[in-house]
């Protein structure tokens, strides 16, 4: 492990919690080098909803490998492009009476999201957008600008311009509907608020700690966004590609937003890949106007386009996501009334759920106990105190309450033994004691 510490940046996040050496990886399951398997409920943060290596996307990919199908193309017309877009236009758009336009990006969900604010604001000549709290459409300047925390806006290093905050569903309260209050500034010419040249929001906030607006919030969005000839941009990065039982996440509110932002689960087998949906009377660019070297995943587009044959041709795949999601709300709500004592709570929407632990510090004991017993989760929200159950879509029936056994019982091994457990426990390759870090050889008997 010595070299990652010696070339690679303090920046690595993931590696930290979870330091073992991984070399392979099939479906729902994730293998270090010494052979142990983990189930894995991070699942690239949301960009493996079909799993890892999924062998029919994978068979397709080397076909085309092997038949030296074209690799890079900036943005000419290729063969897999076209095949993508013949199905994303069969299973997605016909069915739902879409009628949107696709426009291919940089590689990253970021990327799709600053082409979306840069096209929001051409059309309109606004400059502001409305972002959410706790919101996180990414990490370049002008996503990091609608993106809420503070640890990552801090980073940015100049003034995140161009974003109008307001509270998400629920941030005031349940009670508080904010949609009205949108509507109350954007109809009062002297509230201060300027015209927005957009609204972009999450229906789920994976990041910001899965918290989910309701569908009439959501409604009532859309509706306020026409009204004030506002656009509306749904970030579905995390949330869409059948995450919550449909393809979108926003198709159970009946609503047509003006742009929808994809990536992460697109290509179906994590590659890098992320596009931007919008109207066609939307499509103002000129060409070129907006590009990227690698706009366009031509792997991508062969691995996205066998997801979209085989699970979104009908609803069969969609159901079985919507009943595992019932399932894993059924266990965490079971596990919240044993173990919480008023402490846990339980949110989120399909297959998109976590555990509200309140305190950051025991969400981390609760995950790094998972992780010693065979569970790679993860937590986000502000303080980290929310466990982001993730697992793939695909994940078997015996596997997702396995997981959720490793989970439930590290939940109650950490709420027995919540004082006896130190910061720095014993399961890890190394640890940090008195500011020093030291690796499990250092260890006597190599055993902390
Ligand atoms: C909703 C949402 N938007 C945008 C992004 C940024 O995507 P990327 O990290 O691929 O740039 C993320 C990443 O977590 C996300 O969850």
């Amino acid at each position: 492990m010595k070299i990652f510490e010696e070339l690679e940046s303090e920046v690595r996040s993931y590696a930290r919690n979870f330091p073992r050496l991984f070399n392979k990886a099939e479906a729902e399951f994730i293998y270090d080098e010494e052979g142990k398997q983990y189930i894995d409920f991070l699942a690239g943060a949301g960009a493996l909803n079909y799993g890892h290596n999924h062998p029919v996307f994978k068979q397709k990919l080397l076909d085309y490998i092997e038949a030296n199908g074209i690799t890079h193309s900036l943005d000419l017309h290729t063969e897999a492009k076209r095949a993508f877009l013949e199905s994303f236009k069969e299973h997605i758009l016909v069915p739902r009476e879409m009628d949107y336009r696709l426009m291919f990006t940089g590689p990253t969900g970021t990327n799709s999201v600053e082409a979306a604010l840069k096209l929001a604001r051409k059309i309109t000549g606004r400059t502001h957008v409305v972002a959410f709290t706790n919101g996180w459409h990414g990490q370049t300047l002008g996503a990091l600008a609608m993106t809420a925390n503070s640890h990552h806006r801090d980073g940015a290093g100049i003034t995140l311009s161009g974003a109008h905050r307001i509270p998400y569903d629920g941030y005031l309260g349940d009670h508080v509907d904010t949609t009205e209050y949108l509507d109350k500034v954007l109809t009062d010419t002297s509230s201060g608020v300027d015209l927005p040249a957009a609204v972009i929001v999450e229906t789920i906030q994976g990041e910001g700690g899965v918290n989910y607006c309701s569908i009439e919030w959501l409604r009532n969005l859309s509706a306020v966004c026409k009204k004030h000839d506002v656009l509306l941009i749904i970030d579905d990065i995390q949330a869409g590609c059948g995450r919550t039982g449909r393809f979108f996440s926003f198709e159970e509110a009946g609503i047509h937003p003006d742009m929808v932002t994809l990536s992460k689960s697109l290509s179906a087998y994590g590659l890098p890949f992320a596009l931007v949906l919008f109207r066609p009377e939307l499509d103002r660019w000129s060409p070129g106007e907006h590009n990227g070297t690698f706009r366009g995943n031509n792997h991508a587009f062969v691995t996205a386009k066998a997801a979209l044959d085989l699970y979104w041709s009908d609803d069969e795949f969609a159901a079985s996501v919507r009943e595992k999601g019932e399932y894993i709300a059924k266990r965490l709500d079971a596990i919240v009334e044993k173990y919480g004592e008023g402490n846990f709570s339980a949110k989120g929407r399909g297959m998109f759920q976590g555990i509200n632990c309140v305190n950051g510090e025991i969400a981390s004991k609760i995950t790094r106990e998972a992780y010693r017993r065979g569970l790679i989760i993860e937590t986000s929200g502000t303080n980290d105190e929310i466990i982001k159950l993730l697992c793939p879509l695909i994940i078997q029936q015996e596997n997702l309450a396995k997981g959720i056994d490793i989970l439930e019982e590290s939940i109650r091994v950490i709420c027995n033994h919540l004082d006896e457990i130190p910061e720095d426990s014993c399961y890890f390759d190394e640890v940090i004691i008195k500011g020093q870090k030291l690796e499990k050889d250092d260890a006597p008997n190599g055993e902390w």
